[in-house]
């Protein structure tokens, strides 16, 4: 090989290299910015508004019950929810709570394509789907108070979040796929759960939500699929020393409340 062939031959290999580690960066940058790292997350720099910010104004009274509906949901809208399931039992920490499918910002992510109903939904089409589902409840006017406050609350949560950016810690955390074992569940309940949710799981109005039972979540909601559950119960419960259970764990005890009897979904309102 003469002297201007090695060169061409050097310099096309470290061409190569570059490229290879241009692709690498970009790969592991892209990982990198997966929903469990807060430094490049942009909802790490974000604040809940201050309550003293909820004007005097119409709207202000729109928001201010909106936050009461989505905190005490079978108190604030009894007729239209038999259960004892708040907005706010699953959406912890009144919606705010990461990993909790927290609603901060949606009112900027939607409108979006929802696999479940096979087409491009809006928040008020979401917010029925929990409605019928997760509250077993019926579907709410959506011009009605009630719909209108709920969008007022979550609009005004979504204020200071940047455009079309998800909110840090968006739906639930994602588990691996794991063979749970519910007679291990029922010990991890017992010892684990039952205090706050009773032994017959029927929880305790208006502090602790029931996870099984008539007052719960029908069969058609998210929670009702055992990899769900897990992630719900992995990151979020018990509430009072969340994470101590090891996803495995959360696999089992989800088990064990998904073999529980619950109300049957309405498939009058499956086009929710
Ligand atoms: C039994 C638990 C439960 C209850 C009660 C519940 N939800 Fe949900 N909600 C979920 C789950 C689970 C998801 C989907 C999270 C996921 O899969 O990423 C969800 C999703 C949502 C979303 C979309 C979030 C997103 O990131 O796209 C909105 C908005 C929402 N719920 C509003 C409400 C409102 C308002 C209420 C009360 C009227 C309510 N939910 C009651 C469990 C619940
Ligand atoms: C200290 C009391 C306490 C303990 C212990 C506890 N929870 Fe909860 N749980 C709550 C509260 C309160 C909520 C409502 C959400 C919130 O505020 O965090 C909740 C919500 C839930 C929900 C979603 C709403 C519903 O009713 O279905 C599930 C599922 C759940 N807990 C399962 C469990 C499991 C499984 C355990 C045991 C591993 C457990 N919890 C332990 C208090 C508790």
């Amino acid at each position: 090989m003469n002297r201007t062939k090695t060169i061409l031959v050097c310099s096309g290999l470290t061409l190569a290299l570059y490229t290879v580690a241009i692709v690498v960066g970009l790969t592991v940058n892209d990982l990198s910015s997966g929903k469990d790292d807060l430094s490049r997350s942009p909802g790490r720099a974000w604040q809940p508004p201050s309550s003293m910010s909820i004007p005097s104004t119409p709207r202000g009274d729109s928001i201010r019950r909106g936050a009461l509906i989505f905190d005490e949901t079978p108190i604030y809208a009894s007729k239209d929810t038999p259960s004892k399931i708040s907005c706010s039992s699953c959406h912890a920490g009144g919606g705010m709570q990461p990993f909790a499918s927290p609603v901060v910002g949606m009112t900027k992510l939607f409108p979006m394509f929802n696999a479940r109903a096979g087409r491009v939904i809006s928040l008020p089409d979401r917010i029925e789907e929990c409605f019928v589902r997760s509250e077993n409840g019926q579907p709410i006017p959506y011009s009605g108070a009630t719909m209108q406050d709920l969008l007022a609350y979550i609009g005004w949560l979504s204020t200071p979040q940047p455009d079309h950016q998800p909110y840090h810690g968006r739906g639930l955390i994602s588990l691996p796929l794991l063979t749970p074992n519910p007679t291990h569940g029922q010990n991890i309940y017992a010892t684990q759960c039952a205090g706050c949710h009773g032994t017959d799981g029927q929880g305790r109005a208006p502090l602790f939500p029931p996870v099984w039972g008539p007052m719960s979540f029908n069969d058609g909601a998210g929670l009702d699929s055992i990899q769900k559950m897990a992630a719900f119960v992995q990151h979020n419960m018990p509430q009072n020393r969340m994470g101590i259970l090891s996803p495995q764990e959360a696999y089992d005890v989800a088990a064990f409340i998904h073999a529980q009897p619950r109300p049957a979904f309405n498939n009058a309102y499956k086009k929710f």
